[in-house]
């Protein structure tokens, strides 16, 4: 289907474009009183992951609020190792615990093919399909996954953590079984995106959250030849690499198969330009913390962010939008993007 409004992938393929295009990380979400009125009639937040209806349903409802330039399909990056075989619970005011994690070489062997794996996620394609269906041309929509290391730093962990120091412990004392798992993880989360490309969607972006965690040679070692990998795979639509924390990484990502390089608001628009170059786009980086300012300074930041980076910009904030942002401001932020001319 045509869409009407194809600003983000004309961006993300280079092109010359009128404006930049805009949308928020976790924009689907609690920033949103239809998301949190909605939530509230349900058992839990896996509930709305896995019933493709209402996936699509919070998928959609940024677009009709915010008036953003994509939609973001609504998921989480811990479908994976869910599908793989540790299931996850999702702890009200915590977050993420998983009851089984991963301890020993019989943990990987006992894990789900990843053929197997990604044929589990029925409801997150169907997702997709209806979202697409529902949205009817409006702006592209986007899907995820988390990125190997991320997702291998839960699967050891088995929860969020300020140091991550069991799955940190793994990479240094286990380097060759850590490699293993964070190869069944990339296999799975190439299946899983190519069936994501297949259901529809337009982009996908990869999630390195917890990428500052390492240091620059272990994420050399353990991140790098995974993502590297994983970008070579998709090549139906264009790919974003999102590494939060990862400064020491920006040329390996200049180097990867992918289109659009995320950035988080550590890294100046200056320094990330002179590091990556021309030849990809940049997608960030206002400072979530931004959106708690008046309109005028959220207006200035924003132009301020535009004008840094030129062209061959996506606006975003460096990570997810925190829930108690009030929804104005990221209006504010938004009809700001939308009333620039690039000249
Ligand atoms: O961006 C979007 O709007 C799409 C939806 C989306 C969610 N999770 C929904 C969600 C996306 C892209 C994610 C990705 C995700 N999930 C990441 C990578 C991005 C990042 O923030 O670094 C990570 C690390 C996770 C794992 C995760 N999921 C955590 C740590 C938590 C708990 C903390 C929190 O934000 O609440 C979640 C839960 C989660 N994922 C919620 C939502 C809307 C909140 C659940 C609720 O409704 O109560």
């Amino acid at each position: 289907m045509n869409l009407k409004n194809d600003l983000l992938l004309r961006t993300a393929r280079g092109e010359k474009v009128e404006r930049p295009p805009v949308w928020l990380m976790r924009q689907a979400g609690r920033i949103l009183p239809q998301y949190r009125a909605l939530r509230a009639k349900l058992s839990g937040f896996k509930e709305l992951v896995e019933t493709p209806e209402l996936a699509a349903e919070v998928t959609i409802q940024p677009i009709d609020e915010l008036d953003v330039d994509a939609a973001i399909i609504f998921s989480d990056i811990l479908v994976i190792p869910e599908a793989m075989g540790l299931t996850y619970e999702m702890v009200e005011k915590k977050g993420p615990f998983f009851p089984q994690t991963i301890k020993s070489r019989e943990d990987i062997h006992k894990l789900i093919s990843a053929n197997d794996a990604a044929e589990q996620l029925q409801y997150v394609y169907r997702a997709i399909e209806l979202t697409k269906k529902n949205l009817n041309g409006r702006v592209p929509l986007i899907g995820f996954a988390g990125a190997p290391w991320t997702i291998f730093s839960y699967m050891v962990e088995g929860s969020g953590s300020k140091t991550f120091s069991k799955a940190k412990r793994m990479l240094y004392a286990e380097p060759e079984l850590s490699h293993q798992l964070l190869e069944k993880i990339t296999e799975t989360t190439i299946l899983y995106l190519q069936r994501k490309v297949d259901a529809g969607v337009d982009l996908v972006q990869i999630f390195d959250s917890w990428a500052g965690i390492l240091s620059p040679e272990q994420y050399r070692q353990f991140a790098v030849p995974y993502l590297t990998k994983i970008c070579q795979s998709v090549t139906r639509v264009p790919v974003t690499v999102f590494g939060k924390g990862a400064w020491f990484a920006l040329a390996d990502f200049a180097a990867m198969d992918c289109q659009v390089i995320g950035l988080d608001w550590t890294i100046s628009p200056e320094y990330g330009k002179k590091i990556i170059g021309a030849k990809k786009v940049v997608q960030g980086n206002l400072d979530p913390c931004l959106l708690y300012a008046d309109n005028k300074m959220i207006e200035r930041a924003t132009l301020d962010v535009i004008q840094a980076f030129g062209d061959k910009h996506i606006v975003n904030l460096g990570h997810g939008v925190y829930p108690d942002t009030p929804l104005d401001s990221v209006k504010q932020m938004v009809a700001t993007v939308k009333n620039y001319q690039y000249v």
